[in-house]
């Protein structure tokens, strides 16, 4: 099929790579000049593993073309994969969708023939309707179909994810697209995916259902954590003795710093919004958003407490900067509140991380600066 994918970050570039290498024609486009000059020279912007030797062959096949020209990519496909970033409002916490509708603006004039435009950027109840008043505005409702498809990867393990996924979720009403877009998943189905048809809201919220779920369990055992610690009890032993039972299961019961990256801290902040939208009370996940904050704060504190108090030129090194192993994404990591807090008491903070060299000197250095 002749795929369009917009927007070239870690979700496109994964979803556009691995459509490609599926026997895909994949136009990847983002407004990124300098992003899509170093994909056309073989750079892979971010750090994922095996990314980088998938792009490669892909590019080589000319199975993917990475381009600025939203013209042609989108006249040239019969799918359109919209794959923005939707990150947090600063005062309200909602998702900022500018760079969705923004996308949904500049699409509708290439729209003359049918064309499925799917969002794959996490986006709050309704988005979808929205995105379809605005192509609408310009283009018959008959030459498009705006579907709900998110994505459920993680990164460091984006590949793997995307091929072998539990689930893949579509939301649409349309018969016609539902067989459509099974046929486009179907080398993913026969591996073991199921594909589950619903509507377009209700595809919409289990995104967010999931990333809030998924961050509840997180901050759970990080406050059991708190309390085993108080008695003295091992809490990886509390983990799998809870994770052995099936109905709770033993993913996402790991200790560890608060929980970051750029999905459920602004995700589960989301969902608060969409609550206070719909006028339903979220306090299962204010609860979490605020655990997890007091996890954040709990660890630095713990370093003070381990150094009385003394850390002028004491030298501290993290193993690992980035929000998790094997990615180099900064984005609300732990370490970018924790460093400046040592900074300021005087320490001398060194890192190592193997997987995030670039983007953590770049984000660490822009934190020296502002303390200075
Ligand atoms: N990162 C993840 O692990 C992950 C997992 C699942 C879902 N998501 C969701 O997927 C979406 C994308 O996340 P990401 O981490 O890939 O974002 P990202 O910030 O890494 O990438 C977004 C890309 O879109 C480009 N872009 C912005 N406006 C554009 C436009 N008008 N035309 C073309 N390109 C444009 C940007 O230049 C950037 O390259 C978000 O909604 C996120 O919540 C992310």
């Amino acid at each position: 099929m002749k795929i369009c994918v917009i927007g070239t970050g870690y979700v496109g570039l994964v979803t556009g790579v691995c459509f490609a290498d599926l026997g895909n024609t994949v136009h990847c486009v983002d407004t990124d000049v300098h992003k899509i000059k170093k994909l056309n020279n073989s750079f892979v912007p971010i750090f994922e593993p095996g990314l980088e030797e998938l792009v490669k062959k892909c590019y080589k096949d000319k199975r993917l073309i990475f381009t600025t020209d939203l013209k042609k990519s989108v006249t040239r496909s019969d799918i359109i994969f919209v794959c923005v970033g939707t990150p947090s409002v600063k005062i309200s916490n909602s998702a900022n969708l500018k760079y969705v509708f923004k996308v949904a603006r500049d699409i509708r004039k290439y729209i003359k023939k049918f064309k499925i435009v799917i969002i794959k950027s996490t986006v709050p109840v309704t988005t979808g309707d929205k995105v379809e008043e605005i192509i609408n505005s310009k283009v018959r409702r008959k030459l498009f179909e705006v579907i709900s498809n998110p994505e459920f990867l993680r990164e460091g393990e984006a590949i793997r994810d995307f091929k072998y996924p539990d689930r893949i979720i579509i939301g649409t009403e349309n018969k016609k697209v539902t067989k459509i877009l099974a046929n486009l998943y179907e080398p993913i189905i026969r591996k073991g995916a199921i594909y589950f048809k619903t509507s377009r809201r209700s595809a919409e919220l289990i995104k967010y259902a999931s990333n809030a779920f998924l961050a509840t369990k997180i901050s759970f055992i990080n406050e059991l954590a708190n309390l085993c610690e108080k008695i003295g009890i091992n809490t990886e032993d509390i983990a799998i003795g809870m994770g052995l039972d099936k109905r709770i299961g033993s993913r996402f019961l790991r200790i560890g710093p608060a929980y970051g990256g750029s999905c459920f801290p602004k995700d589960t902040r989301a969902l608060v919004s969409i609550g206070k939208k719909f006028k339903a009370n979220m306090s299962i996940v204010r609860s979490v958003i605020k655990s997890n904050e007091n996890r954040r704060s709990l660890l630095t504190k713990r370093i003070y407490e381990i150094m009385s108090n003394k850390l002028k030129n004491k030298i501290i090194t993290f193993l690992g900067v980035t929000f998790k192993a094997n990615t180099d994404d900064m984005r609300m990591s732990s370490s970018l509140s924790m460093i400046p807090n040592l900074l300021k008491k005087g320490a001398i903070v060194r890192y190592c991380d193997p997987s995030g060299k670039k983007k953590s000197s770049i984000n660490i250095v822009k934190l020296v600066f502002i303390l200075m």
